[in-house]
């Protein structure tokens, strides 16, 4: 069989994302009687209250069944919190499935879209092995740089991807940033901000990204309950927009794609999340302000903002600090893949595992001498 006849030339330049492997099989591969997974965002609190029980009560019956195929009930749900149709959502396996449903809704090839070098890397991914160009704008000051992504936009450009706030830099632009930002791109492009961290957001200036879709149609906000809703394991994310560029973005979506545990625990932990949001800032609050505070002491550079994570400066190759913290029982994200060499990612957990994480990085500092002597 010619397989390489077959294969398109961006799927062929394309190289395949690889997970990493179960905690079972990386404890044996590391040593590591216990692993802290500080590598995905992910929220230590786990799912609200509701949210669990209706985990913990799923019919196995129900197992058998269809989901609705567009999630119904729960779009009617958020439509009511946000006071907005329940059209102008679309629900997805996870807000990367949205990512994929905009750029197949509005791209072809020889179009291009637009967002930074150093974010989250699905759009650019998304785009890449669907033969759609992505131009890639360097963040300034660890921030979406607007004029940067204004100068890249030509006739080809259909959609740009804004991370507000960013993810892994924590950075993030105020309402008035975004206003002047649309106002300059005018209406026609699809404006998209991916908003997967925006309930850990404290400052009154974040924008209202439903409000301005009033006056801007072409703005569409990606969002999950991944991450402060602590159903990453789950799946489900959404895009909201004004109703017309919604139903385009629906004939390019796959239904069924979000399963009946999915959209009831989903609902479930929309309707408890007030408590949860409180508790889950709270936790955030006082990781970072242990963490910078370890860091500052080692001499360590860091960059953080909003979101539950914060980046380190390591000393040494950030894949060689992933293996010798892995051998504490320690995951933390390398940044080379987010073309920030010599750093990792770290998510904001319990005060008990900030402390191991504190330990194990005190210790790999204390060892650092002997390390870089070596290498
Ligand atoms: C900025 C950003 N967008 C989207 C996602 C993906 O979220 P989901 O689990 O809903 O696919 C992530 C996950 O890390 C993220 O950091």
């Amino acid at each position: 069989m010619n397989l390489d006849a077959l294969i398109p030339d961006y799927v062929r330049r394309f190289q395949a994302y690889v997970p990493s492997k179960p905690d079972h099989l990386l404890m044996q591969e590391y040593g590591a009687p216990r692993l802290h997974r500080l590598n995905n965002n992910e929220n230590a609190l786990g799912p609200s209250p509701a949210a669990a029980s209706v985990i913990a009560g799923f019919p196995p019956g129900q197992a058998a069944i269809y989901p609705s195929g567009d999630s119904y009930d729960l779009r009617i749900a958020l439509g009511d919190r946000c006071g907005i149709a329940a059209d102008r959502f679309l629900v997805g396996n996870g807000s990367c499935e949205v990512i994929s449903s905009v750029i197949k809704a509005f791209c072809q090839p020889g179009d291009n879209i637009i967002t930074a070098d150093k974010t989250f890397a699905v759009y650019e991914w998304v785009a890449e092995f669907s033969g759609i160009e992505a131009r890639l704008v360097p963040l300034r000051d660890y921030t979406f740089d607007p004029q940067g992504i204004l100068d890249q936009i030509g006739p080809k450009t259909k959609v740009l991807f804004l991370c507000n706030p960013n993810n892994p830099t924590g950075s993030y632009w105020t309402r008035q940033t975004l206003i002047d930002f649309l106002e300059k791109v005018g209406g026609d492009k699809i404006v998209v901000v991916d908003e997967a961290y925006r309930e850990y957001v404290e400052d009154p200036e974040y924008p209202d990204s439903i409000a301005l879709m009033e006056r801007f149609p072409n703005l569409v906000a990606f969002r999950t309950l991944s991450k402060m809703y602590a159903l990453a394991g789950l799946r489900v994310g959404y895009l909201v927009g004004a109703e017309p560029v919604v139903a385009v973005v629906r004939r390019t979506s796959v239904a069924y794609s979000v399963n009946a545990l999915a959209q009831q625990a989903a609902l479930a932990a929309l309707s408890d999340d007030t408590a949860h949001i409180a508790a889950t800032r709270s936790l955030v609050r006082e990781g970072r302000a242990f963490l910078c505070q370890v860091c500052s002491d080692l001499g360590l550079e860091t960059i953080g903002g909003e979101g539950n994570y914060l980046m380190i400066r390591t000393p040494i190759n950030d894949m060689l600090m992933y293996r010798r913290l892995m051998k504490r029982g320690m995951m933390v994200r390398t940044m080379t893949a987010f073309r920030f060499p010599g750093w990792i990612r770290v998510t904001y957990r319990e005060m008990s595992v900030m402390v191991s994480f504190a330990e194990a990085l005190a210790e790999e500092m204390r060892l650092m001498p002997m390390i870089s002597g070596a290498t």
